[in-house]
């Protein structure tokens, strides 16, 4: 009877191996465990190595949808999503099959690095689910935690529960939202992330300050990880309790995009998030669009951006959303920089200006060269991009502005050891950027009406 338990088991889950993942309604048609199954229900503080990279994202409409996205073992026959209002009480579960996940395997087999700087070759293999939270209220907080089951060799049903996460819908008249990037978190170096986790507190302290209960999101724009082959570097980021506490929206950077052994691909920044899958083809999940109250989000991914064909495929997709939409502002995201901070040059800028005034885009924001960059408005349009986070691959200090003069308003750096990030404040009347450095400090300022 076990061994027939365990090829049953067993073929369920090569069956799960060739499923297509998808953002879909779950199904209940798990087997339910006979009468004489043994529950055992692992204690929490042992359950942290069954759930990786566990992370909220945004979903197509942040006001009604938000995504999840995480890994558990490959032995997992389900997992259930328990959705949980501001008081901690259960008001949906969702019971997903592992039919509903994909076995990912892009991360397995990549040289890496231990946190003790030891060479080795990840092992990941993984049953990797994105699953969208919907409906939901508007202007709410939610949580929502996690379980993992599976049989283990003695024929009992044995189950893992994650940590709690915690999200806010959209849909408050007022909203703000840290704006984050290149903080290369690389765990031989475990500064470079703390310094960008304590940079986030920072933005959320200023936050409280201003609105009295800290920011909603957090906006990341690219290079979070040193390589995003390397699983291990994602998951030991998004443990830090910043990732706990808010949705993250991201971009795929240069970082994100590589291996130690400079391998391109998209999909590890893909497979570790759960992004809207409503990209041109071959990006999905890695270029997207969301709306968060009254501003659409474009966001775009430079590595398939290199050549002109790249170029014009994502313009045309970006074109066609942004002339769609009747968000009231217009933000459009990328990794790569639209000025080089130390002289001015103009890099991503002409390559994008004319799409942004046709379409009108408020707000076009870019990180890469870890130099604070703001443009005056140009047409419609204010370019920023956000100086580095990890106190360590920063610039040098920025010399004189030779280029651009009439377009540049303000750079800012602190040189190799740079520490700063942004608060996004939006009403329906106008979006306010703040630079802020370590300490807290408004080092800058743009607001952008209507
Ligand atoms: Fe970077």
């Amino acid at each position: 009877m076990k061994k027939t338990l365990l090829l049953a088991f067993t073929f369920a889950v090569s069956l799960a191996a060739c499923s297509k993942n998808s953002l879909e309604p779950a199904e209940e048609n798990v087997t339910p465990p006979s009468k004489d199954t043994v529950f055992i229900n692992l204690p929490k503080d042992s359950c942290d190595n069954y759930f990786y990279s566990v992370n909220t994202c945004p979903g197509d409409v942040c006001s009604s949808g938000i995504n999840v996205s995480w890994g558990v073992r490959t032995n997992s026959e389900y997992c259930v999503v328990y959705l949980m209002d501001e008081t901690g009480k259960t008001i949906r579960q969702t019971k997903l099959p592992a039919s509903k996940a994909e076995m990912c395997t892009v991360y397995d087999g990549i040289y890496s690095k231990k946190a003790n700087g030891e060479n080795f070759y990840e092992s990941a293999r993984f049953l990797k689910y994105s699953y969208t939270l919907s409906p939901l209220a508007s202007n709410t907080k939610y949580s929502y935690r996690i379980t993992s089951s599976w049989m283990d060799p003695k024929g009992r049903k044995v189950t893992a529960t994650s940590d709690t996460y915690h999200f806010t819908t959209a849909g408050a008249d007022r909203w703000s939202a840290c704006v984050i990037s290149d903080f290369h978190s690389y765990p031989p170096l475990p500064l470079r992330l703390s310094s960008a986790m304590k940079m986030v507190e920072t933005v959320n302290n200023y936050a409280k300050g201003q609105n009295g209960k800290g920011f909603d999101w957090v906006l990341h724009l690219g290079d979070v990880v040193a390589w995003g082959g390397s699983w291990s570097f994602w998951n030991i980021m998004y443990r830090e309790k910043a990732f706990k506490n808010w949705m993250w929206a991201g971009l795929n950077g240069n970082h994100d995009n590589m291996t130690r052994q400079s391998v391109l691909s998209n999909k590890f920044f893909k497979y570790a998030t759960a992004n809207p899958l409503n990209g041109y083809s071959g990006e999905e999940g890695v270029c997207y669009s969301f709306t968060y109250g009254n501003t659409l989000f474009v966001m775009l991914n430079n590595e398939d951006m290199s050549t002109a064909s790249g170029l014009a495929k994502a313009q045309d997709w970006a074109r066609k959303v942004l002339k769609q939409s009747t968000a009231r502002f217009k933000v459009v995201c990328e990794h790569y920089q639209w000025f080089y901070g130390s002289s001015g040059s103009t890099s991503q800028y002409s390559r994008w200006k004319d799409l942004f005034d046709e379409c009108g885009v408020d707000l076009a924001l870019g990180a890469n060269n870890h130099i604070y960059v703001r443009s005056h408005k140009l047409n419609n349009t204010v370019y920023i991009q956000t100086p580095s986070s990890d106190n360590e691959r920063g610039q040098d200090p920025i010399g004189e502005l030779e280029y651009n003069q009439d377009k540049i308003a303000f750079r800012w750096n602190e040189g190799p050891k740079t520490v700063g990030a942004l608060l996004m404040e939006a009403d329906n009347d106008k979006i306010k950027v703040t630079l802020l450095d370590r300490n807290g400090q408004a080092k800058d300022m743009v607001t952008i009406s209507k």
